[in-house]
């Protein structure tokens, strides 16, 4: 244990290190020109690359290996870390070669990983450190140590897919925006967004990928959810993501969109409706279905309840009369009132 402990310790400092030796490189290489030229392709400030972290990882095989040489313990740390590879032969060199690198931090602000962006369209576009005994991607999110740097206690999150649609919201002023590291957004994230703000926003890419992204999300977050709660969706223009959507709208369009980001519940419904559209009664059954995965009753109910008066009908409680729905009860008829006459009400025949 306390063996753990202190290598977690070297972990955390090699890594500092790695992000210091990066950042220096953007300042001082003989090729930072391409990379800043890159920066200003992409169109990101010196301000936020400086509040980002983000350096250059130099092309070459040992350009942070070398800065180790003859210290063998430091070496097989940083192969722990994941910063170098070892290949067949035992040859060791960088994981990381001509690359913008965006340094992924923990709560607490230490740097546990990277990710790297090739400067054009190589492949893979990103290159990201593995799991080690420090970084755990799903359980991080990029940009949350830096957003709570800004707001201790933000009203809203945004998450989005990725690291330069963090950078560029936050260029812009939406500088609450974290990123789930290219994975769907996991159970652990969500519970960190939903410990971090009341509000959370999903906001993927305006793409298939990110339709999906933002289905999986809402079937990962419903297990989770506590009154009080809000997780809305909001999806862009085919092709859009949130980076090249902020830079045509600026900042009071995109937060106009942010506001009318669709409800769960609108959601969870539109895209059902769209499925079993001719078929009320399948629509039902397969909106319950996943209704009852919410784990909190109280919550449970309102869903309930807002379903039932989209699907045209007067309560919770005809609903699950009418499908032998077997739920503990406890409908909130204050928010049944408040709800009620909302949504596309659809006649039910089952
Ligand atoms: N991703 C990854 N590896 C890849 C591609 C994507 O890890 N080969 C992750 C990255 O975190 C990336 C996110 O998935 O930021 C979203 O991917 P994508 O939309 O393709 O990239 P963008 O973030 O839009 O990157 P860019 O604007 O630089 O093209
Ligand atoms: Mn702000
Ligand atoms: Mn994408
Ligand atoms: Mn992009
Ligand atoms: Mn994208």
């Amino acid at each position: 244990r306390r063996r753990d402990e202190g290598l977690s310790r070297d972990l955390y400092q090699l890594m500092e290190e790695a992000n210091r030796y990066y950042q220096s490189q953007l300042r001082q290489h003989q090729d930072k020109q391409k990379v800043l030229d890159y920066l200003a392709f992409r169109g990101l400030s010196d301000q936020v690359v400086e509040r980002f972290g983000i350096g250059f990882a130099p092309d070459g095989w040992d350009g942070l290996l070398s800065r180790y040489r003859s210290q063998q313990e430091s070496q097989d740390k940083l192969l722990t870390a994941g910063m170098i590879i070892s290949n067949d032969n035992g040859k060791r060199y960088d994981r990381f070669r001509d690359r913008l690198m965006f340094p992924i931090r923990d709560r607490r602000g230490r740097v546990i990983a990277f990710g790297g962006r090739v400067l054009g369209d190589g492949t893979p576009k990103y290159l990201n450190s593995p799991e080690t005994p420090i970084f755990h991607k799903g359980n991080e999110l990029y940009g949350l140590y830096e957003l709570k740097q800004a707001h201790r206690e933000p009203r809203q999150v945004l998450i989005v897919e990725g690291y330069m649609d963090v950078v560029a919201l936050a260029q812009f002023g939406v500088d609450y925006a974290v990123a789930s590291l290219g994975t769907s957004t996991t159970a652990e994230q969500f519970q960190l967004l939903l410990r971090s703000a009341k509000e959370v926003v999903c906001c993927y890419d305006g793409d298939n990928a990110g339709k999906e992204a933002a289905w999986r999300a809402l079937e990962t977050a419903l297990p989770l959810l506590k009154p009080g709660d809000t997780v809305r969706f909001m999806f862009l223009p085919q092709g859009e993501d949130p980076d090249s959507m902020v830079r045509k709208t600026g900042k009071e369009a995109f937060e106009a969109l942010i506001d009318e980001a669709q409800t769960l519940t609108g959601f969870l419904f539109d895209t059902l409706t769209t499925k079993y559209g001719t078929d009320k009664g399948n629509l039902a059954k397969q909106a319950i279905a996943l209704i009852e995965k919410i784990q909190d009753t109280v919550l449970q109910n309102l869903l309930l309840e807002d379903l039932s008066h989209r699907l045209g009908m007067n309560s919770a409680d005809d609903l699950k009369k009418k499908l032998g729905f077997k739920s503990p009860q406890g409908v909130a008829s204050a928010r049944h009132k408040a709800l009620k006459g909302r949504g596309t009400p659809l006649r039910l025949a089952v």
